[in-house]
């Protein structure tokens, strides 16, 4: 049985911060809603249990509490923040109401050196603190290990129970030696090894794919993004000839992309691909069609439709295989509105229909996106997959204002292969979240040459972002936005004017629509 450790959610908006902290260590870790069983936690049999921080006060009439039994299982217990406030309420401390949050930066000093969680931690260090509430008495058989300057109780542990808190949080890029206080905790408190690698993990999935799948066959929808590919390398490494995936070229594509998946998928893995080519498909449906909402689901009811008659041509199978993610089924509790559960449903295409009877394979399920791309690594995918950028299910369309042409289409590609082309070349490319080219369709005036101009615009929009739901402009250096602009309004016939976009989001989304 596979060693891991489990999370318990209180609706901190750091609690997948932690299980990636955890499989960093090289540990399995599973993240359970709070109110998880005592029965249901020992069915699993963690090697060890986090309790994350939350927005919520042990004294809030429906105060999110974990179940009392969880201390009596014999486990090794790590409460953080709020997590520890529920555990020491629940054993007989005292928590009393913070009158002002403390938020910020401390410096931690370590008073027991002896404790497991501070093995090769520095005596004084920085840590981050974000909490209402205070702990101001100790569970019996508790001691303080470490204090900061507004806290006795910054870390706290109950030997030979193996109960600890922390009031601050270790997961976050604040506290800098926060990564070995969870290493401690797993490796030295919970004696965990270091068993969940990719390569270990593609092994066993190898193995479940082929008993769940027998002999059966596989149908999979490849989008050339990263998750469907890894999910394709997967499955075929798993049972070959049995996989077949359905490409849709919906003509909204980036330049090459299509000839792309059909090199890496077709040519170099071998694996069979039904190729749909239906770009006009799509552009007679977009025909006319401005507002985007109707854009998008004229794409949506057209990918359905072809990628049905893309199943058809596959073949008969049982299962249809899916690049669903871990943060994808986590069962999120909102708590005090935590931003971190609301799901971005608008971009996800709205399932298939009904009569399409499949069985489901979703052999990533279990991974966050930096762990599918080991595994896409480890698997022999290019970079050009494994670390490429997101690009939206409706494509170019989400980037063309107005309505989407042939024309425009071909004007916009080749803005955006100029814009991907330099940013590769700068190194920029594989550093940030997206970087891309948008088509407005207004016309201002130029000269070139001798002669007037009267074109479109072209927008060039980079952004940072850790998963989309905000973002920041890349500060771009002058000198690569010039050759940007130069390259795309000389190039690119029918652009006569290049802007670049710097509004972060919120307010602006990172798409223009
Ligand atoms: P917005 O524009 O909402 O985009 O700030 C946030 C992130 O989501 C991507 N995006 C999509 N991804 N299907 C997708 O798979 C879509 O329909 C879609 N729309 C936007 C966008 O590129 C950005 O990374």
């Amino acid at each position: 049985m596979q060693e891991s450790i489990l999370i318990l959610d209180f609706g901190s908006q750091y609690t997948q911060v932690i299980a990636r902290r955890v499989r960093e260590c090289r540990v399995y870790s599973e993240i359970l809603p709070y109110h998880a069983s005592a029965e249901e936690i020992a069915r699993r049999r963690p090697s060890g249990l986090i309790l994350s921080g939350g927005p919520a006060s042990v004294y809030d009439e429906e105060a999110p509490l974990p179940d009392p039994a969880i201390f009596n299982l014999g486990v090794p217990v790590l409460g953080i923040c709020f997590g520890l406030q529920a555990m020491a309420h629940l054993l007989g401390g005292k928590v009393e109401r913070g009158l002002k949050r403390e938020y910020g930066k401390g410096i931690l000093t370590v008073r027991d050196p002896d404790c497991a969680l501070f093995q090769h931690v520095p005596e004084s260090s920085q840590v981050w603190n974000s909490h209402g509430d205070k702990l101001t008495a100790l569970p019996r058989g508790f001691k303080a290990v470490a204090v900061t300057e507004n806290s006795d109780f910054a870390a706290v542990e109950q030997r030979r129970k193996r109960l600890f808190g922390l009031q601050f949080h270790p997961e976050v890029a604040h506290t800098p030696h926060g990564k070995k206080i969870l290493e401690n905790f797993v490796h030295r408190v919970c004696g965990c090894g270091s068993d969940w690698t990719m390569r270990h993990f593609i092994e066993q999935a190898v193995e479940d794919i082929r008993v769940q799948v027998g002999g059966e066959r596989v149908i999979l929808g490849l989008s050339g993004g990263v998750d469907s590919s890894v999910a394709a390398a997967l499955i075929h490494r798993a049972i070959g000839d049995q996989l077949t995936c359905v490409f849709v070229n919906n003509g909204l594509l980036r330049a090459r992309e299509a000839d792309m998946v059909r090199e890496v998928f077709g040519r170099h893995f071998h694996i069979k691909l039904v190729y749909e080519e239906a770009t006009r498909a799509f552009l007679d449906g977009l025909k006319g069609v401005t507002d985007p909402e109707r854009k998008r689901k004229i794409i949506g009811r057209t990918f359905i439709k072809v990628f049905e008659a893309g199943t058809r041509r596959a073949g008969k199978a049982k299962y249809l295989a899916q690049g669903t993610l871990y943060p994808d089924v986590i069962e999120s509790v909102p708590i005090g509105g935590n931003p971190a559960a609301l799901i971005k449903s608008h971009h996800n295409v709205g399932g298939l229909p009904k009569r399409m009877k499949f069985a489901l394979l979703e052999p990533l399920k279990c991974l966050f996106k930096d762990e599918v791309r080991m595994v896409g690594k480890e698997l022999g995918l290019p970079d050009e997959i494994v670390h490429r950028q997101p690009f939206p299910g409706p494509g170019l369309a989400v980037r063309i204002l107005g309505e989407v042409t042939r024309r425009r289409l071909e004007i916009l590609r080749q803005a955006d292969a100029i814009v991907l082309q330099e940013m590769k070349e700068g190194g920029w490319y594989y550093r940030i979240w997206q970087s891309f080219a948008v088509l407005l369709p207004v016309r201002s005036v130029g000269v070139m040459g001798d002669e007037r101009t009267y074109d479109y615009t072209i927008a060039v929009r980079a952004v940072e972002s850790q998963d989309g739901m905000t973002a920041d402009w890349v500060r771009l250096p002058h000198d690569l936005l010039e050759r940007l602009a130069n390259r795309i309004v000389n190039e690119v016939k029918g652009v006569n004017r290049c802007v670049l976009d710097i509004t972060s989001k919120p307010p602006g989304t990172i798409e223009w629509e």
